[in-house]
């Protein structure tokens, strides 16, 4: 959009990747701060775009020259760390930093997580806004501090707190459509479990909602439909072609696995997501939220099923190489 100026944080990330390209196609100047310009321009050229398309600026703000964005999205975070500090360096004092260096005027959302709050408060169909935050993780720790620190700056912002998110150019479900694929389906935990989703289509267009509607607060952004363990499996194991049986996986051994793979260097690398944090995450059965206070405010809605995600991020998978080619 002719005269938008909109800053990104994570463009490099799964969000950030899809909401620049949704920037640049619109017309709107892109500002991407960005860690890895290599990294940024790289994925321009596979997504056919030139890299003078995005103006790519330095972790540090001190460093920028003179900038006046319009709108601004504050995508970048770390998801997996083995330390509590790892988290809070990036989601809470450098998403700050970025945010002081941003004029007050501008109309800003920062990505929070669901993992925020925790999950579904014992006996209810859904975890909305008005509950208790009780995260259960340093990455779910470090969401609620940064929604905190950020009311005390008394900015008008929106914060978004998504819960799973799936579509293209993902990397989190790779190693989930890998095992669709295989003989043995580990499945963790012996109960079904019950997830909200949200395509990250869908949370383009939340995004959107807040900016037009001016939302401000802290709100679920989550599509209607929910999601088991199982369906989530049997859908990837569809778009995989796999025939596999499920192997549930009881919560001790996850556990234990997690604590093995934390103390050994060489797994820690190969199994990024599976760390003693992220697994008190998987121990609970109920990861639903109630989107309803935002859709509401803004008269969004989630537009996209959970196969409509899945089949999206499992095309790009394979457009990336690193899943076959359909069998016909
Ligand atoms: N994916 C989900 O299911 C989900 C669910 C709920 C909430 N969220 C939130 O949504 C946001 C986007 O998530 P995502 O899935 O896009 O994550 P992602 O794919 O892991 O991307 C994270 C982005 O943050 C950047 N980043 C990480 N550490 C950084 C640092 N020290 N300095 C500057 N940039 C740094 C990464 O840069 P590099 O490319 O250089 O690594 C990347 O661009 C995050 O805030 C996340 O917490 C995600």
């Amino acid at each position: 959009m002719a005269g938008r100026v909109v800053l990104l944080t994570g463009a490099t990330g799964f969000v950030g990747r899809n909401l620049l390209l949704r920037e640049v196609s619109r017309g709107s100047r892109v500002l991407a701060v960005v860690r890895d310009a290599d990294k940024l321009r790289a994925q321009l050229e596979f997504e056919g775009l030139s890299p003078t398309c995005v103006e790519a600026l330095p972790q540090d703000p001190a460093l920028w020259p003179r900038i006046e964005p319009t709108h601004a999205v504050l995508a970048a975070g770390v998801l997996f760390a083995r330390s509590e500090a790892a988290y809070r360096s990036v989601n809470v004092d450098w998403t700050l930093r970025i945010l002081s260096a941003i004029p007050a005027g501008c109309a800003t959302v920062v990505l929070s997580s669901q993992s925020a709050g925790g999950p579904t408060p014992a006996g209810l169909p859904s975890r909305r806004e008005e509950h208790e935050d009780q995260p259960v993780t340093w990455y779910g720790r470090s969401k609620l501090d940064l929604e905190g620190r950020l009311r005390d700056t008394g900015r008008q912002l929106a914060v978004l707190r998504p819960p799973m998110i799936l579509g293209p150019r993902d990397s989190a479900t790779l190693p989930l459509f890998r095992m669709a694929g295989g003989r043995v389906r580990p499945k963790p935990g012996l109960q079904t479990k019950m997830f909200s989703f949200l395509d990250v289509r869908d949370l383009l267009t939340a995004i959107d909602a807040s900016w037009e509607t001016g939302f401000t607060g802290s709100a679920y952004v989550a599509s209607g439909e929910l999601l088991s363990d199982a369906e989530l499996v049997a859908e990837a194991a569809a778009l995989t072609g796999g025939k596999g049986l499920s192997l549930p996986i009881p919560h001790w051994a996850i556990r234990a696995a997690s604590l093995l793979i934390d103390a050994v260097p060489a797994l820690r690398e190969a199994n990024p997501s599976l760390t003693r944090d992220r697994v008190r995450e998987i121990l609970h059965n109920r990861w639903v939220v109630s989107p309803e206070r935002f859709e509401q405010s803004t008269g969004w809605r989630a537009q996209y099923s959970a196969r409509e995600a899945l089949a999206a991020a499992c095309d790009f998978y394979r457009r990336e190489g690193r899943l076959p080619p359909r069998q016909h």
